[in-house]
């Protein structure tokens, strides 16, 4: 017999570690099945998902053609030692490699693990490798994972307070989040003043980064996400990555470029950053790439920095690196992105779905500051009766109350899931299946407004 929610919420209480998840809910969610764009809880209420497991779920939940091609490995080579090779591996890399060729023009090779965190410390110890230093610049706001190293690079101090401490803690640089500038300036009316105090980093020996005498950095490289993924889908102006990438060339400063909740077309192109006409020298991967299933990461670099005779054999091995699974996964996504035309799709989906959101902004001034983003990673910020401050608490309400499962809707009643992102936790971080309908828009609209109806009568 299934057991009850009960008594599996009284287990999980006694059994399971908090610390490798999050309790968003009180009690904690339980989901039974998934299917396109929704997920079923137990009593098999449908809920309209618009964070497909932040981005990692983006060709939609059970899709059958990624289901065929794992169900194909599993009964051809479900398991190998990744001290052997095997074909989906070779054939994986070789498209992600080409895919840097295409869109930026460079050559490298590609060198995978299992988790996001993994694949961004594969990254910092090749970015040793190459400049023999151990700092990084990252960007406030910014989030590369939970291992040691990954939350050495991101910026909230609550993901490393408890862990002692952090010697090679990155040197954190304001993001260029115009909606709350950092430096109180305006855009474009700030002619990129926050990239011109990265400059000034520059400018004397005082300033602590920089030796004049020996031309040299004291920082190797520095870690980005071209769109901020849990500092809130925040989107740069257009010059800032090209004039950031222009003092990062003259100082010999790697760009290591996180594409793990941004890559594989979530904002467009395959790569978020190459919407920005910069040229990475490492790129980081994981989520979409398996579409959530048996999970991938990896890293891409160009040919100087990886090839075998700098970055040899075992420079990071791992048991499951380069797993028979997930890169027959990996492998079948990326041959559905190269058969879809997903930069127009996803651009064609934002715009529409962009525009529901900004009609309910306009109807809820008080309630919905600022909405926007590229391709389909959308943002909307909650905000205080001001029509700015940020307002947590709403944002938090409104989260809990779409997953009570309890909106109407001609088909019965429904939930709506959201992620809560942002500097200030006041940001639903947008992220539907790129397999969302206009109908489905629609519907994501009118849960929304239900759900904003709702709080504020208890605002
Ligand atoms: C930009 C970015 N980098 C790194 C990570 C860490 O990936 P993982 O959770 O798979 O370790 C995440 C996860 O949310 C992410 O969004």
């Amino acid at each position: 017999m299934t057991p009850s929610e009960k008594e599996l919420l009284k287990k999980e209480a006694r059994y399971c570690s908090w610390g490798d998840t999050v309790h968003y809910l009180e009690p904690p969610k339980f989901f039974e099945r998934c299917e396109g764009t929704y997920l079923y809880d137990r009593k098999d209420t449908p809920f309209l998902d618009l964070q497909m497991w932040y981005s990692a779920a983006s060709f939609g939940y059970r899709n059958e053609r990624l289901r065929d091609a794992m169900m194909r490995q599993m009964d051809k080579l479900p398991q190998l030692a990744c001290q052997y090779l095997h074909t989906e591996k070779v054939e994986l890399a070789e498209k992600i490699a080409r895919s840097a060729e295409r869109l930026f023009g460079e050559q490298g090779r590609v060198h995978f693990n299992v988790g996001g965190a993994q694949a961004v410390e594969d990254s910092l110890k090749l970015v040793r490798q190459h400049t023999k230093k151990n700092l990084v610049f990252a960007f406030m706001g910014g989030y590369h994972g939970r291992t040691l190293g990954a939350s050495a690079i991101t910026s909230s101090f609550r993901y490393r307070r408890r862990y002692g401490h952090f010697s090679d803690r990155a040197q954190f640089i304001p993001y260029p989040y115009c909606y709350r500038c950092p430096y109180g300036k305006t855009y474009p009316s700030c002619k990129m003043y926050c990239v011109k105090q990265v400059e000034k980093l520059f400018e004397t020996e005082y300033n602590g980064v920089w030796d004049f005498k020996a031309g040299e950095s004291e920082y190797g490289a520095f870690y980005v996400e071209a769109i901020q993924g849990t500092g809130g889908y925040v989107v740069p102006p257009k010059e800032y990555f090209p004039m950031l990438k222009a003092i990062l060339e003259r100082h010999k400063i790697l760009l290591v470029d996180d594409e793990i909740q941004m890559g594989f077309h979530r904002a467009g192109k395959l790569w978020a950053l190459a919407n920005f006409g910069v040229k990475p020298d490492v790129i980081v991967f994981g989520k979409a790439l398996t579409n959530g299933l048996n999970p991938l990461s990896g890293i891409w670099a160009r040919e100087e920095l990886i090839k075998p005779s700098v970055f040899g054999a075992g420079s990071t091995h791992s048991t499951f690196s380069s797993n028979t699974l997930g890169t027959a996964l990996g492998l079948e996504v990326m041959k559905i992105c190269e058969e879809t035309d997903y930069e127009t799709l996803v651009n064609r989906k934002g715009k529409q779905f962009l525009t529901r959101l900004k009609a309910l902004q306009k109807k809820y001034p008080k309630v919905i500051g600022d909405v926007g983003g590229m391709g389909l990673a959308l943002r909307m910020e909650i905000v205080k009766p001001d029509g700015y401050a940020p307002d947590r608490a709403f944002t938090d309400l409104i989260f809990a109350e779409g997953m009570k499962g309890d909106l109407k809707t001609p088909k019965g009643n429904m939930g709506l899931v959201l992620d809560v992102g942002g500097y200030y936790k006041n940001v639903f971080t947008i992220a539907p299946s790129f397999g969302i309908t206009e109908a489905e828009m629609d519907l994501a609209a009118d849960l929304f407004e239900q759900l904003i109806r709702r709080c504020l009568k208890r605002r």
